[in-house]
């Protein structure tokens, strides 16, 4: 993925989107008030059962890194992120997303998951990181298209016994970081 596509997703958060002749909103994740909405979206979706405890660890620490898809006032489709240090790096980590049935096959993963990067890259992150069954032709695909690679098989990953692939997309240094990244190597040297 380019920087530019990224921030072009930025640019359209909580607006809204002609697609299909249907009126599609994203709109970032505000507060308690909006749990209920991702839970009921991911919990019908994903294979894993997450807890209450999960979902508020998650967004009471990265709401701006979740977002939810709206036709009119109907949610149909979540993104739930994180961004932490790893090895001194700051690292993204996509733990959720998920689009209804109905609206599927019209890019709304992968923007929603674009929205989320731009604010991991404004957050300095330098990777994004996520596992997908192996078996999930629709997830892999989507994450190719947007640049990520895969890292390594994880055996037997998930409760069902199926494998992951570990994906990683490494994010392009801003170039404020790079500066600063620079200027620090050479206070050092
Ligand atoms: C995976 C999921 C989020 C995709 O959402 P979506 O809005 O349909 O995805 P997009 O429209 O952005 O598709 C992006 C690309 O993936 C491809 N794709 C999506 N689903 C696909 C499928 N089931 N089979 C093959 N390709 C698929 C699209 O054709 C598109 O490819 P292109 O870039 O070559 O045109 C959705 O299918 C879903 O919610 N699945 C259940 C939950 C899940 O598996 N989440 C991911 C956990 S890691």
């Amino acid at each position: 993925m380019t920087e530019e596509s990224v921030d072009g997703a930025s640019e359209r958060i909580q607006s809204s989107t002609e697609a299909s002749g249907s009126s599609i909103r994203y709109v970032q994740y505000k507060d308690e008030n909006d749990l209920p909405i991702v839970m009921d979206l991911v919990d019908k979706e994903l294979s894993e059962p997450y807890s209450i405890f999960t979902y508020r660890y998650f967004l009471h620490q990265w709401p701006h890194l979740c977002f939810i898809s709206y036709d009119e006032n109907k949610p149909f489709g979540t993104v739930v992120c994180k961004m932490d240090l790893h090895r001194e790096r700051m690292r993204g980590y996509v733990a959720m997303l998920v689009v209804d049935k109905t609206y599927r096959g019209k890019r709304v993963g992968s923007e929603l998951v674009k929205m989320a990067i731009s604010e991991m890259i404004k957050g300095g992150c330098e990777e994004v990181v996520l596992e997908a069954e192996v078996v999930n032709t629709g997830a892999l695909r989507l994450y190719q298209g947007l640049g990520f690679v895969r890292d390594k098989r994880l055996h037997r990953y998930y409760l069902n016994g199926v494998d992951a692939y570990r994906l990683k997309l490494l994010l392009p240094l801003s170039e404020a970081k790079a500066a600063e990244t620079a200027a620090a190597e050479e206070s050092q040297a």
